[in-house]
């Protein structure tokens, strides 16, 4: 396994608890919009928002995509530059929004596709890490809750839901394409 996006982590319990708490914002997002079927999960690792959904008792028709697929199943997408193919309900963004050269832009793109993103960001404290962490973390984008919320409405989407990680450090966001 590449230690790129740090990928050496994928089983630690944080990240776990992320796609749980992602599955049960989905399941929400059912209930107030029964449409919703179609999930792209972009970025989506080791698929395991596809086993929290299965976990929460929530049928989507899901397929993940990521730069490296982790899985015969997984489609190569590279959120700087492609656009998706096909339209779908949702777009989870899930532990990626860190590593993006232009993060707005990829909301835009997605936007054209997507009536819903569910999207997690680690929000800039008041103690940053050092610029030497953020790059061996590989992380370009570090942004404080109210840049992130900003860059969210500035792509084109009203947040419709917002929790954080149990360990208070990661903001989980869906946005309504407005
Ligand atoms: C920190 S992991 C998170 C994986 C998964 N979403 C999860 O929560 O377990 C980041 C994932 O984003 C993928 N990734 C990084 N940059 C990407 C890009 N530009 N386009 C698509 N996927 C990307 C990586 O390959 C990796 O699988």
């Amino acid at each position: 396994m590449t230690d790129r996006f740090n990928l050496t982590t994928q089983r630690e319990p944080g990240w776990i608890e992320r796609a749980d708490l992602a599955a049960r914002m989905l399941s929400a997002l059912r209930d107030a919009d029964p449409s919703v079927q179609r999930l792209a999960d972009i970025g989506c690792g080791d698929r395991k928002l596809a086993r929290a959904l299965e976990a929460a008792g929530l049928t989507m028709d899901y397929v993940g995509y990521d730069l490296l697929p982790q899985h015969e199943s997984v489609q190569r997408f590279d959120l700087d530059s492609d656009r998706l193919d096909h339209p779908v309900d949702a777009v989870a963004l899930l532990g990626v929004t860190e590593y993006l050269r232009d993060f707005r832009s990829a909301l835009e793109r997605l936007r054209a596709s997507s009536r819903y993103v569910l999207l997690s960001h680690v929000l800039r404290g008041p103690r940053p890490p050092t610029p030497q962490r953020l790059a061996e973390l590989g992380w370009v984008n570090h942004l404080s809750d109210g840049e992130l919320r900003s860059l969210v409405a500035d792509a084109g989407f009203e947040i419709c839901q917002q929790d954080m990680t149990p360990d208070g450090k990661t903001r989980v966001l869906c946005g309504r394409r407005t």
